[in-house]
């Protein structure tokens, strides 16, 4: 049973297959950047990785106009659950099962905000189990030596990375992140959005390569079947 990963923009990817519809990171209508091929009708859950802008996007209210759940952790949740959506609370290191996949929530070194500085909860990374396939969504973060736990238990297949520095990790240090996941394929997102994270993705896509790695370029609007 074979998964698509969509790519809408930034750090929203759209991952699915005949059972499992996960929307993550659903920063769709503010990115002008953003292209969505997917069909809104094969949304059945929203995961989250922590509450800035970018990232909680249009969450809430496709939660309430499609009636999914987003899973976030605990205080991000909350805020969400008080702003209508439906929410699976969940913190790092929880498991918890979604439509046709399962999502646990595992660390991310970065803040986590919602409306102008509101604490919603620790920034997270989210490895979604869809089928016999391991994604690793890396969130925001920097480089962190967690990752190495994260191969060494999960042994990712696929490794979603942000390169755009000064938010994030840098094209270098997501190098080595890469290196740490063992994850057979790494997909660069958090780039080229807006201005302060335009990277040469070209040369991060040497430099994975370099390690016998595939690097997988998406596009907004583009997608790949795993
Ligand atoms: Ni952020
Ligand atoms: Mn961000």
């Amino acid at each position: 049973m074979s998964v698509l990963i969509h790519f809408i923009g930034h750090s929203c990817f759209f991952i699915e297959n005949e059972s499992a519809g996960i929307l993550i990171d659903p920063f769709i209508s503010q990115n002008p950047k953003a292209v969505s091929k997917i069909n809104p009708s094969h949304i059945k859950d929203i995961v989250l990785t922590h509450g800035h802008s970018d990232h909680l996007g249009d969450a809430i209210p496709l939660s309430v106009k499609i009636g999914c759940k987003i899973t976030a952790t605990f205080e991000l949740a909350d805020f969400c659950a008080n702003q209508g959506a439906k929410v699976n609370a969940v913190n790092l290191g929880g498991s918890i099962k979604l439509n046709g996949a399962s999502v646990k929530l595992l660390p991310a070194f970065h803040s986590s905000s919602v409306m102008g500085g509101k604490y919603s909860g620790m920034p997270a990374a989210a490895l979604i189990s869809v089928g016999d396939l391991k994604i690793y969504h890396a969130g925001d973060t920097c480089l962190h030596s967690e990752m190495k736990v994260v191969k060494e238990v999960y042994k990712p297949d696929v490794a979603i990375l942000p390169i755009g520095s000064l938010y994030t990790m840098d094209p270098d240090d997501a190098v080595v992140a890469a290196d740490w996941l063992g994850a057979a394929t790494v997909i660069p997102m958090h780039y080229n959005t807006f201005s302060g994270i335009e990277v040469d993705v070209l040369d991060f896509k040497d430099k994975v390569e370099k390690l016998g790695k595939r690097c997988l370029i998406l596009n907004p609007g583009e997608s790949t079947q795993m």
